[in-house]
């Protein structure tokens, strides 16, 4: 099973730490690049040296605006900040795909993405599947088939499959249902029917 990062759909091709020095120097080039508007999104560095950003983004389809820390992952403020609580982190590193959701519609590990970064994107996240109180067929699946015992990979399997299907074609047989889904673990082995329950839900999505 390939667990690496890069693997599969919902891999970040860099690294939260390198990604971070880039995004602070962002921070600290963007007003001279920009001009005052954009200066104003920033604010100075408070006294212990951290660095607040301003944020604008859609999450689950209501706009959002907020300050965050220019280091804070899209799984902890979804989390902590917007209570969000459906995207669970499993091992904060990006081996797990507990974390999967989708930016703009395409699938993302949350604890490798920073929040800063999604400012003028379309963020969804396991509560925003549903159509009110019609499940995804994804969702709807995995139900069918019981596919999952402890339930804490589901949301991230669901919001992978999804993305995989809608936004990467899908897939033509069980073996490549289990390749592009091989970033996200399930410490249950619940695979069987995770793979049953993506494939009857590709054959409604497509
Ligand atoms: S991959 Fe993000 S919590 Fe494991
Ligand atoms: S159902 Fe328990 S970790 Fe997947």
């Amino acid at each position: 099973m390939n667990q690496e990062p890069d693997a599969g759909g919902a891999r970040s091709g860099v690294s939260r730490r390198s990604f971070l020095g880039g995004s602070l120097a962002a921070v600290a080039v963007t007003p001279l690049l920009t001009g005052q508007a954009e200066a104003s999104a920033i604010s100075a560095a408070t006294a212990d040296g951290v660095s607040q950003v301003t944020v604008r983004a859609a999450v689950n389809g209501t706009p959002v605006t907020m300050q965050v820390d220019a280091r804070a992952t899209l799984l902890d403020t979804l989390r902590e900040r917007l209570d969000l609580k459906g995207t669970k982190k499993g091992c904060d590193r990006g081996q797990c795909g507990a974390c999967t959701v989708h930016v703009d519609g395409r699938r993302v590990l949350s604890c490798l993405t920073l929040a800063a970064t999604t400012t003028g994107h379309e963020v969804t996240t396991i509560e925003g599947l549903a159509d009110g109180d019609r499940l995804h067929p994804m969702q709807q699946a995995f139900i069918e088939h019981d596919g999952l015992q402890c339930g804490f990979c589901t949301p991230g399997q669901i919001m992978s499959a999804v993305a995989m299907v809608d936004n990467e074609g899908g897939a033509d047989s069980d073996d490549e249902i289990r390749e592009r889904m091989s970033g996200n673990i399930c410490r249950c082995s619940a695979y069987p029917r995770i793979v049953d329950s993506i494939r009857d839900a590709q054959q409604v999505m497509r």
